[in-house]
């Protein structure tokens, strides 16, 4: 049986995904359906991509471990993906032991075999935070986290030897010129990474401790994008002994990715499996965003769109079509909400739905729901015939270039004309002569074949509705496979139909378009599944002590620019000292005099040398920050209950 291996990117479970991110995921479903029609044996791979410093910090922030916070926010990525009827046939995620185990070896043998060696990184380090920037991280110069000086500062790392395999990559691009899709994008690599030449890679850290460890050289941890690519063969068991598919499925026919990682995919990867001496991929395909009027959606302008609203109101299929209609792939596009709508109304509602829910109605209305054998055909017939039985074809040419667009537009192109058949042949006039009801039969028989055979082409897309609409026009799964679609006349000609529910209602544009910015405006507030604060007992609660106090003193901590130093009266007799993190919003003096709350039972902890003795207590919403603030009327040494 053929084989074929097709993947997404693994994403990042840092935020909740976004219509963006479902975009190339449904992309890729529809391939791999399409695929499974065609009789392939499919591997479709997607996964979470979970190590690194982001992810670290976000579970700092969130006070829970990084696996806890990944483990939260991919079980919602899996929701996602059930949601959208996503037909994936295995799921990675780089924090599985195998893949770990995978990677130390995959490091090591680089490493022995001299592809990866040990030197110096150079960049700009913040004592206080203990980080290390590159010059490109730097706000102003300075340390993008607390905004101090950085000094330059070393540290051992390892690296591989990415700019040895240069002169390779430049010759896999002349022999296979279809390595890299679209053309403009195999030009980018040349011209902006190739021909000035490549520098050799960082492959390690020291600097955070969420990744993979160097196991041979405690402290190192691997680059996430060394761990990340590698998912692709790691998932077919390459260096483990969890699966047994790499023979089986390597080289994977195409990785779909989107155009601000194809760089990662057309020269770090192969170069890597260069290095490894194993085959490449057969083709990178790197698609277009999906943007919005005002350019790109990110969570910090607070403008992503959740495609859980978009499916919830409009249907998963609505959605997948829409996603794959309206934007030709390898190119960027404009979501708005208005587009999705009127797409639905006109292809979904009107065009497909309006054919289907016609054509079954009057098999009912004239033949109570089953066509005689008796049927006579006309010369009008043939074009619509023709263009039924040819359409697999074109509509293959296109899926075979990833042209989704085009595809579709073939498959529209081919149920437009069915509805203006009906215009033309005027059933209801045929239905009220005896004499014509043979004529009528064979109209009906032929909207019945052009609704097979489209809706047999629209399965990888709208696979939902495309089951309905075979129940309802009495096709069977053999009767709408793939070898049935490039011929006209399957069905058996005294077929019966079953109407059923309309498959896509059509929206009230005005009405949706404001129910739809209000519910879009709530998710945009919502607090992530991640970041909720899980429940605790009561108990646990009881262990906080939180008494009233008042402020004695406040001053500036010399040289930082974040902390407040506080000698507090909280009715112990002797006063407190308490260092806070509000110096951005507070002047010391304002705070004099103030009864405020702290949290007086934390381990004395030490900041800029100086002792913090527990935490005065504020609330923070959309970067404000408030201390908590009470009248005077409450004593000090009060504890909170
Ligand atoms: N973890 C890496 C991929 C590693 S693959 C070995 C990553 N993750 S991601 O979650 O940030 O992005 C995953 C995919 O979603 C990328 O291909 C990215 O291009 C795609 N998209 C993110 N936002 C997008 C749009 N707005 N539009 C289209 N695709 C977008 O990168």
């Amino acid at each position: 049986m053929k084989k074929y291996y097709i993947t997404t990117p693994i994403y990042y479970p840092s935020d909740k995904l976004h219509i963006g991110h479902t975009y190339c995921t449904v992309a890729t479903d529809a391939m791999a359906r399409y695929k499974r029609m065609q009789g392939y044996d499919v591997m479709f791979l997607t996964g979470t991509d979970e190590h690194g410093q982001k992810i670290e910090q976000k579970a700092k922030e969130a006070g829970v471990t990084p696996q806890q916070f990944v483990d939260r926010v991919v079980a919602g990525i899996k929701e996602l993906w059930k949601l959208m009827n996503i037909s994936n046939d295995r799921f990675i995620r780089t924090t599985d032991d195998y893949h770990v185990s995978a990677i130390q070896k995959i490091f090591k043998q680089l490493y022995e075999q001299g592809d990866i060696y040990k030197s110096v990184y150079k960049g700009k380090y913040c004592t206080p935070c203990e980080s290390f920037w590159t010059e490109t991280q730097l706000v102003d110069g300075k340390c993008p986290d607390c905004g101090r000086e950085v000094q330059d500062a070393e540290e051992e790392a390892y690296f591989f030897r990415l700019s040895k395999y240069a002169d390779q990559i430049l010759k896999l691009y002349e022999d296979q010129p279809d390595f890299l899709e679209p053309a403009s994008r195999m030009n980018e690599m040349i011209n902006n990474f190739l021909k000035p030449g490549l520098e050799d890679l960082c492959v390690s850290r020291t600097s955070f401790s969420w990744g993979i460890p160097v196991d041979f050289d405690p402290g190192h941890v691997v680059y996430v994008w060394v761990d990340a690519l590698s998912n692709y063969i790691t998932a077919l068991g390459y260096q483990n002994d969890r699966y047994h598919d790499y023979e089986k499925y390597w080289p994977a026919d195409v990785h779909f990715v989107g155009k601000e990682i194809t760089r990662f995919h057309s020269i770090i990867w192969p170069a890597m499996l260069m290095a490894l001496h194993l085959p490449l991929p057969k083709k990178v395909f790197g698609h277009g965003w999906l943007l919005l009027e005002g350019g790109k959606m990110s969570k910090s302008k607070g403008n992503v769109v959740d495609p859980v609203i978009l499916a919830d109101r409009y249907g998963v299929d609505a959605l997948r079509y829409f996603l794959l209609r309206e934007f030709p792939f390898g190119s960027d596009g404009t979501f708005s909400n208005e587009a999705l709508i009127s797409r639905i109304n006109s292809d979904l509602a009107n065009d497909l739905g309006n054919l289907l829910s016609r054509t079954v109605a009057m098999v009912e209305k004239y033949f109570d729901g089953t066509l005689p054998a008796q049927q006579t055909s006309a010369p009008l017939d043939d074009t619509l015939i023709s263009m039924a039985a040819s359409l697999r074809d074109r509509y293959e040419a296109q899926m075979e270039k990833f042209a989704f667009q085009n595809a579709l537009i073939e498959v529209f192109t081919v149920i437009s004309r069915a509805n203006k058949y009906i215009d033309e042949t005027t059933p209801w006039i045929l239905a009220k002569s005896e004499a014509d009801r043979p004529r009528l039969a064979c109209v009906l028989y032929n909207l019945l074949e052009v609704l097979r055979i489209s809706t047999g082409l629209l399965l990888p897309f709208i696979p939902v509705s495309c089951e309905k609409a075979w129940a309802q026009i009495g096709a069977t799964s053999e009767q709408t496979a793939w070898d049935t679609l490039a011929t006209f006349g399957v069905l058996p000609r005294t077929v019966s139909v079953t109407k059923g529910n309309t498959l896509f209602p059509r929206i009230d544009m005005q009405a949706e378009l404001k129910a739809l910015e209000t519910a879009q405006a709530a998710s945009q507030t919502a607090e992530p599944e991640s970041q909720k604060a899980e429940p605790i007992a009561i108990d646990d609660f009881a262990k906080v002590e939180m008494t009233v106090c008042k402020v004695l003193a406040c001053e500036a901590v010399p040289k930082s620019k974040k902390l407040l130093k506080f000698q507090l009266d909280c009715g112990e007799g002797v006063p407190r000292q308490i260092l806070s993190g509000i110096a951005q919003y507070y002047k010391p003096e304002d705070l004099i005099g103030k009864t405020l709350v702290a949290c007086t039972n934390l381990p004395p902890r030490k900041m800029m040398g100086l002792e913090s003795n527990g935490m005065i207590l504020s609330a923070e919403k959309d970067g404000k920050l408030n201390v908590l603030m009470l009248d005077d009327t409450i004593p000090v040494g009060s504890k909170l209950c």
